[in-house]
């Protein structure tokens, strides 16, 4: 199929050369085309110019962009969006005034995610999440990574990470698989942790590997849950197997996670509420990428990243939702974007590239998404007629978005 739009009001991240990732003062600069069409073949996209060099394709459909601007898809680097049920109840709890530890102190949180799971089959869990996926593709999200770690048992894992397995068959997303078994310490092994971590690497990782069900490791490395020393044996346990680490830290206290993501050669390092000037040092001169999550900021109440630090002591950024039933139930990029302009003072560019060709990044997909480059994925937003791109955080409650283009398809 092929597929030509034209008259579009502004084509934006439009990189003829890709980089793999935008750092400090580069990400304040968004490359764009005024006027403009594009032509995308098949799952591609093909070519680019301005309307005075507008080639005739005979077979393309053609969709008129007069007034409206065209951007890559978001690339959400950083979701939970197989789960089961929600946490609504702990939601009123927090507003009665209970904290988001105390209420994980006390059984809820990730373990009560888990109960819920566990008991939910594969086909029901698979309904749940595909309803969410369905969602987060008509908010623009063209690339997604999707963690397991609500079910804390080798058998509820391997069942999160075959439904996120299936999602991606079923909708052509292309979705970034993360095993997430040291989410949380489950109750039986409340004395025991290190029994768990052995779990872990024993028969959880083995057996994600045996059924190749996930690209990536990760671990939250955090006071109360998994030690920097626990992170670093289970990330050392999955490098044999070709994981490659992307982990939770820094959410709420800097413990050392920085320093060992960047040490373990991690794709990124998620969270960073909690940032230190060693963890800045650490960062500066890695490949990792920190990855700030602005809604779970919003959603828990706690400081956001101070993203606009990172960027100015030279560092790349990149955005993603956290799409997860505590601390962030929603996986609407826009908002993210929004927040990380409203909140993180990031510009309208720093929050758009960071949103997607440092999100891709993020999940080891720079030669395909994230930018308006010929060879890469035809995954692409067309807005509603606006003034100009700024308008998409500034007029942060509006969706719009007008139509989706998924793998060279109007959705
Ligand atoms: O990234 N912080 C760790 N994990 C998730 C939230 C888990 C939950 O509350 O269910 C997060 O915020
Ligand atoms: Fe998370």
């Amino acid at each position: 199929m092929t597929l030509l739009l034209t008259n579009i009001k502004e084509l934006l991240q439009v990189r003829p050369e890709a980089p793999e990732k935008l750092s400090g003062a580069a990400m304040g600069e968004l490359p764009t085309l005024k006027n403009a069409w594009l032509l995308c073949e098949d799952d591609h996209i093909k070519s680019f110019g301005t309307m005075e060099q507008l080639p005739e394709v005979p077979e393309a459909i053609v969709i008129d962009c007069f007034g409206k601007m065209v951007l890559p898809s978001w690339c959400d680097s950083h979701t939970h969006l197989v789960y089961a049920g929600n946490r609504e109840q702990e939601f009123v709890d927090r507003i009665n005034g209970l904290t988001y530890q105390e209420i994980a102190a006390k059984g809820g949180g990730i373990v009560n995610s888990a109960a819920m799971l566990q008991k939910t089959s594969e086909e029901e869990l698979y309904a749940q999440s595909a309803i969410r996926l369905e969602e987060v593709i008509d908010l623009g999200t063209g690339a997604i990574e999707i963690k397991s770690g609500y079910g804390l048992t080798t058998e509820a894992e391997l069942k999160m990470l075959r439904v996120a397995k299936r999602l991606e068959n079923a909708y052509g997303i292309t979705v970034r698989r993360t095993f997430l078994g040291a989410h949380a310490v489950p109750k039986e092994f409340k004395e025991n942790k290190q029994g768990y971590i052995d779990l872990i690497i024993n028969e959880m990782l083995p057996n994600v590997a045996e059924e190749q069900l996930a690209h990536y490791v990760d671990a939250f490395c955090e006071s109360g849950y998994f030690s920097v020393e626990d992170t670093e044996q289970i990330l050392e346990a999955a490098q044999p197997y070709g994981l490659i680490p992307k982990i939770h830290v820094n959410q709420f206290n800097s413990i050392g996670g920085v320093a060992l993501g960047v040490a373990q050669n991690a794709l990124s390092v998620d969270h960073l509420e909690v940032v230190t000037s060693q963890d800045i040092e650490a960062l500066k001169n890695s490949n990792t990428m920190p990855v700030a999550l602005p809604s779970c900021s919003f959603f828990l109440g706690i400081p956001y990243t101070p993203g606009r630090q990172l960027i100015d002591a030279g560092l790349p950024l990149a955005l993603a939702t956290d799409y997860n039933p505590g601390s962030s139930p929603t996986g609407n990029m826009n908002f993210v974007v929004a927040s990380a302009c409203i909140k993180m003072n990031l510009t309208p560019e720093e929050a758009i590239n960071a949103a997607t060709i440092n999100g891709a990044y993020a999940m080891g997909l720079s030669d395909t998404h994230g930018s308006i480059t010929a060879g890469k994925k035809a995954n692409l937003i067309i807005t509603k007629e606006i003034p100009s791109y700024g308008f998409l955080p500034y007029a942060f409650g509006s969706n719009l978005i007008d139509h989706i283009i998924l793998n060279g398809k109007q959705l």
